[in-house]
């Protein structure tokens, strides 16, 4: 079975195809000719992983799966949210965002935060989504050299050390992707 994962980073591809059942064959964006900028027009998380899973079905025809992330923070609601990739504005700079974020954090005692990926699945007619969650607090500053976007302010419950100074392999046990993946192949491999 031929199953499209909404994606160009192939890494991500190559990771997630090593987990799954022989018998699905996964493909990039590039390998079907989808090469436009897919809509992500949703002011919810689930809401743009459904767009572009239902995109990929309705113009090239192919199952496919499209995973969407963002920081969702208590205090303020959930922010940044659908929006964590462009909350500092349309360059999506990582560090302004986390910038903006610890300006906005400045004088709040409840720093809870969560990382939440959410996968929608469209096979055929049918639409299934997973969710995974990991959740921590914001520090008052950065620390650490790994990983991207906001690593560096994020502190995973459990740990003393923000995603950025986690080893990769460290990160990939409890983060929220990966938990979101897991939920993803397991139903895949059932
Ligand atoms: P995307 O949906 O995977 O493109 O994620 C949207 C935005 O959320 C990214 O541009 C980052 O700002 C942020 N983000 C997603 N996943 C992570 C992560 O694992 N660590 C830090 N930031 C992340």
């Amino acid at each position: 079975m031929k199953l499209v994962f909404a994606t160009n980073n192939l890494n991500k591809l190559k990771e997630v195809q090593a987990l799954l059942p022989d018998h699905i064959q996964l493909l990039g964006l590039s390998e079907i000719g989808c090469t436009e900028d897919i809509p992500e027009t949703s002011d919810t998380i689930e809401g743009n992983a459904i767009q572009k899973a239902e995109y990929v079905k309705k113009h090239y025809g192919y199952d496919c799966f499209a995973d969407d992330t963002g920081l969702e923070v208590k205090i303020l609601n959930g922010d940044p949210g659908v929006y964590s990739a462009r909350y500092a504005g349309e360059t999506k700079d990582a560090q302004a965002n986390m910038d903006k974020l610890l300006e906005n954090l400045k004088d709040k005692n409840n720093r809870e935060a969560q990382f939440k990926t959410v996968i929608s699945l469209k096979i055929g007619e049918k639409l299934d989504t997973f969710t995974g969650i990991c959740s921590g607090t914001i520090t008052s500053e950065k620390k650490g050299k790994q990983g991207f976007g906001y690593d560096p302010i994020f502190l995973p419950d459990g740990y003393e050390k923000t995603f950025a100074e986690l080893a990769l392999s460290e990160k990939n046990l409890i983060s929220h992707r990966a938990r979101a993946i897991k939920k993803l192949i397991e139903f895949l491999s059932s």
